[in-house]
């Protein structure tokens, strides 16, 4: 089994460098490797390497930026995806693919599921959700899981972000008005790296691979269980950071919220990115740990009495 697996140094490849790694021969590309937008050597890439798994952590994801750098968040997010997806398609390999939050536009009550409608606001919702199309259009076999919120030790982050805040100022506002689930890199990795499992193992099992591969393509919403706010969530880290003896010069009760409105910023993001996981572990089997979870395994490695 030989994994191809782009973005390795982000917060979600550097994770997938780990969990990926037990499944095969893992070719590891960080951007100096393979830059999705160069697109004649990412093509080229493929065809040397012919792997049985592609696993895309690459993208544009500076969100607020995209809205200025148009055509370098289409090139990275859709056009340079559609690439992999056909050359997926060519080699008979198995694509993996991280979409967003922000392909909805947040106004539904309650959470999203795959079959609801997109509606992306910003540009970066814009390209990833072109990403989404361009794979389902190619016919590769495929797994797009849409996350949101993420956090990880390595790379920069809301949680980290709290953390420095709290640390260097004595007042901090937080937007409250818009709600999801803080999901980490850990627990995507780890649930990539299962569902790849599964299905590999089913394929090796099956007397029809392609037919049963096919039967799991498709999208996931792949996020951590429960929902919070932003306001929440840094009273959260900041409650958890000052028990484990970081230095805090605010209280948790201290951190104001403020609207959406009150802290406007270049790229729209939904009111709403809570997303239903079901689908996710009732295809797979897998249970998906409540956000808080994580965030406490992030701080106590974080911590200084680690
Ligand atoms: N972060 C979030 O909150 C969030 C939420 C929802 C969905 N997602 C999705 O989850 C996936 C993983 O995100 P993440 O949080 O791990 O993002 P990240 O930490 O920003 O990592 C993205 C990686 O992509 C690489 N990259 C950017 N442009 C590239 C290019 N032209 N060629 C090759 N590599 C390039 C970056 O390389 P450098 O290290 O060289 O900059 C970085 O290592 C993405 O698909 C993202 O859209 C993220």
């Amino acid at each position: 089994m030989k994994l191809l697996l782009l973005g390795a140094n982000g917060q979600v490849g550097w994770e997938l460098r780990r969990s990926l790694a037990p499944l095969g021969e893992l070719i590891a590309c960080d951007r100096k490797l393979a830059d999705l937008s160069q697109l004649q050597a990412l093509s080229a890439l493929v065809d040397r390497h012919q792997p049985n798994v592609i696993v895309n952590a690459a993208a544009y994801t500076a969100v607020d930026q995209a809205e200025q750098e148009v055509e370098q968040a289409f090139l990275i997010n859709a056009e340079a995806v559609g690439l992999l997806a056909e050359k997926a398609r060519q080699h008979d390999s198995f694509l993996v693919h991280y979409s967003t939050d922000y392909v909805f536009d947040g106004e539904k009550s309650g959470a999203y599921l795959e079959s609801d409608a997109v509606n992306p606001q910003s540009i970066y919702g814009k390209s990833k959700l072109k990403g989404e199309q361009l794979i389902a259009a190619s016919g590769c076999k495929h797994l797009i899981f849409r996350t949101s919120w993420v956090f990880a030790t390595r790379g920069n982050n809301f949680a980290k972000t709290m953390l420095k805040l709290a640390a260097q100022r004595d007042t901090l506002q937080v937007v409250a008005d818009q709600f999801g689930a803080p999901t980490s890199a850990e627990l995507i990795a780890d649930v990539t790296s299962l569902c790849l499992q599964r299905i590999l193992t089913l394929s090796q099992q099956s007397m029809m691979p392609d037919e049963l591969s096919e039967t799991f393509s498709g999208i996931y919403h792949l996020v951590a269980a429960g929902e919070v706010s932003w306001h929440q969530y840094a009273q959260y880290v900041i409650e958890k950071a000052i028990s484990l003896g970081f230095e805090s010069r605010i209280q948790p009760q201290a951190v104001q919220a403020i609207s959406t409105a009150e802290f406007p910023r270049p790229a729209s993001r939904p009111a709403n990115s809570v997303m239903n996981a079901s689908k996710l572990s009732r295809t797979f089997d897998i249970h998906l740990p409540d956000w808080q979870c994580y965030v406490d395994r992030l701080l106590e490695e974080l911590s200084p009495q680690f």
